[in-house]
């Protein structure tokens, strides 16, 4: 233990343990009804163990014996730890998106910890949107938290080659529609391609983001990059444990901890990582529940400047995975790589700095994580485009296309849903050649809804018989972390509220210049005027429920699609509950 801040009369849980009062009677007797008694609580720490396992999310399938680990440091370090099982939601199953519901994992957690006599809290996440989920309903709650997570699962194979999350499902789908594979041999893939519980183990968006909340600072030093089924994972559960009751004393609350210096070093790491375009929307919307201010622009600037030199798939080898990762050095190592890239004076969930965490960490393969003299890529793990397309801006991945897309003049060939898209894409005789640009619309936050991971869309058929593998494409879409491929994204505002791609008409000729940092359509003024004027905004998605409100309060993907209500400059939180 560091620096003492706190005294056990200080404790926010001794507001509904320790007074001499009915209401305290009424939880200090439903904490002995569950077989606990004031030696467990009084003078100690309450942790929320904020647990998102689920038999409907395979990535957090060890979370249940985890929590047991978290709990069992936890008290060693003279805490009580309590499981809390929050909402799970999983990349692979959730419809229409699971970014439908980030942001009620994020209300759920803030809630969740506002409303409970907890002192400090662990997140124990990893699947794409809870990491960003959890993270952000914390850091508006303010209490001290530390995140647990999953851990990349265990190295895909098939018939002796290794197989990636996500990138190679892609790819072994367009040699099947291609006809180059057989049904026997898709089968083998589909077995053989997640073979262990764990978050996916490209550098999809799971590891992008724990990557990134490890270089905010919300891990302890290397967790991010131990595989789910390593036993070192167990052993890290545990510290995280201990470590959140010290964090509790020393009052090391979320702000001391997410200051704009651990945002920069998480966009940093991202970039130098190769990152999942997802992680433009979350890290946007982390930084503003911390009330630090982030833009596409920091994060293009970042792009130009940060080189990619974590070797791993979908930007880097197909050789490597995560696993490949951990062995090299893991991501400490990477850090250290970054040089004076990285503010290493910032403070971290150990209460010291970034530095200590990770000088000297030892680089064990300097092809998976390479010297910054030799990266995979210069730069181009991202670069943010602006025009009359998407005047807010919209993402992409330069280094994940072929270089003859990083510029390009071609006409547009338009689709309103993704059935309509789908339908067309599967038709030999679609009038399409290699120049034509593939647009979906009505894909983003309110149009999805929820900004579904279409944005790699489909090669047509036709293309695919032709030999050819990659195409421009463009929509108000997200993708998924370990796609690839010439795809412009979150393109904003969306098309749905009436953004400029609403107007686009199959035939325009669309221009991107990746080096000018632009995409417009060569459309003149009048025409776009008159065919605003005739734009008629949809019907709204939803007529009740959760989908009710997400249409009504959620942001563009330029200002990382939080609700409106919930980020930092809307106001004050609603403070410690009336006990
Ligand atoms: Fe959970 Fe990919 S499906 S991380
Ligand atoms: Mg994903």
């Amino acid at each position: 233990m560091t620096e003492t801040k706190k005294t056990a009369d200080q404790l926010r849980s001794a507001r509904w343990f320790a007074p001499d009062d009915l209401r305290s009677f009424g939880h200090r007797s439903r904490m002995m009804q569950m077989g606990l008694g004031p030696e467990d609580w009084e003078g100690r720490p309450v942790i929320g163990i904020l647990n998102t396992w689920s038999e409907m999310n395979p990535c957090h399938l060890h979370f249940r014996d985890r929590a047991e680990d978290v709990k069992k440091g936890i008290a060693q370090a003279g805490g009580l730890g309590l499981e809390i099982p929050t909402i799970s939601i999983d990349e692979s199953f959730t419809k229409p998106t699971s970014m439908l519901y980030r942001n009620m994992i994020a209300m759920e957690t803030e809630e969740t910890i506002r409303s409970h006599p907890l002192d400090g809290v662990v997140l124990m996440g990893g699947c794409d949107k809870s990491t960003p989920g959890l993270t952000m309903g914390a850091i508006s709650a303010g209490v001290p938290f530390i995140f647990l997570p999953a851990g990349p699962m265990l190295r895909g194979n098939y018939a002796g080659r290794a197989l990636g999350s996500g990138s190679d499902a892609w790819k072994f789908w367009d040699e099947r529609r291609a006809g180059t594979i057989s049904a026997e041999e898709w089968v083998g893939v589909e077995g053989g391609i997640a073979r262990s519980y764990g978050h996916c183990m490209t550098m999809g968006t799971a590891s992008t983001m724990t990557a990134i909340a490890e270089a905010m600072g919300l891990t302890l030093p290397g967790a991010t990059s131990i595989p789910a089924a390593d036993a070192g994972h167990k052993r890290m559960s545990a510290s995280c444990g201990r470590r959140i009751v010290d964090m509790v004393w020393e009052d090391l609350t979320p702000d001391k901890i997410i200051t704009p210096a651990a945002v920069q070093n998480a966009a940093t790491v991202a970039m130098a990582t190769g990152c999942s375009t997802n992680a433009v929307v979350h890290l946007l919307a982390m930084a503003r529940r911390a009330g630090v201010a982030l833009e596409l622009n920091d994060l293009d600037a970042l792009g130009r400047t940060t080189p990619l030199i974590a070797n791993i798939r979908p930007l880097g080898s197909s050789e490597y995975l995560m696993e490949d990762f951990y062995f090299a050095g893991g991501l400490r190592a990477l850090m250290d790589q970054l040089g004076d890239k990285l503010d290493r004076s910032a403070i971290t969930c150990t209460g010291k700095p970034l530095e200590e965490g990770i000088a000297g960490a030892p680089v064990y393969n300097d092809d998976v994580i390479r010297p910054l003299s030799n990266p995979v890529y210069k730069e181009g793990s991202l670069a943010v485009l602006k025009g009359n397309l998407c005047p807010n801006g919209a993402v992409i991945k330069p280094a994940a296309c072929d270089p003859r897309f990083h510029r390009h003049e071609g006409p547009a060939l338009v689709f309103d849903s993704y059935p309509e898209m789908k339908a067309a894409i599967d038709d030999e005789n679609l009038d399409v050649t290699p120049d034509h640009v593939l647009v979906l619309r009505n894909a983003g936050p309110q149009g999805g809804p929820g900004m579904p991971e279409w944005g790699m869309l489909p090669m047509p058929k036709a293309l695919l018989k032709q030999g050819h593998r990659d195409m421009l494409r463009i929509s108000d879409a997200r993708m998924s972390g370990t796609s690839y491929g010439a795809c412009i994204l979150h393109v904003a505002p969306e098309s749905f509220v009436g953004g400029p791609l609403a107007l686009l008409k199959t035939g325009d000729i669309v221009r991107m210049d990746l080096e000018a940092r632009t995409l417009d359509m060569l459309v003149d003024e009048d025409e776009l005027a008159a065919r605003r004027a005739a734009w008629q905004a949809p019907e709204p998605r939803f007529e009740r429920g959760w989908g009710y409100m997400f249409q009504r309060h959620v942001g563009q993907a330029d200002q990382g699609c939080d609700f409106d209500y919930l980020t930092a400059a809307f106001g004050q939180a609603a403070g410690e509950p009336d006990i």
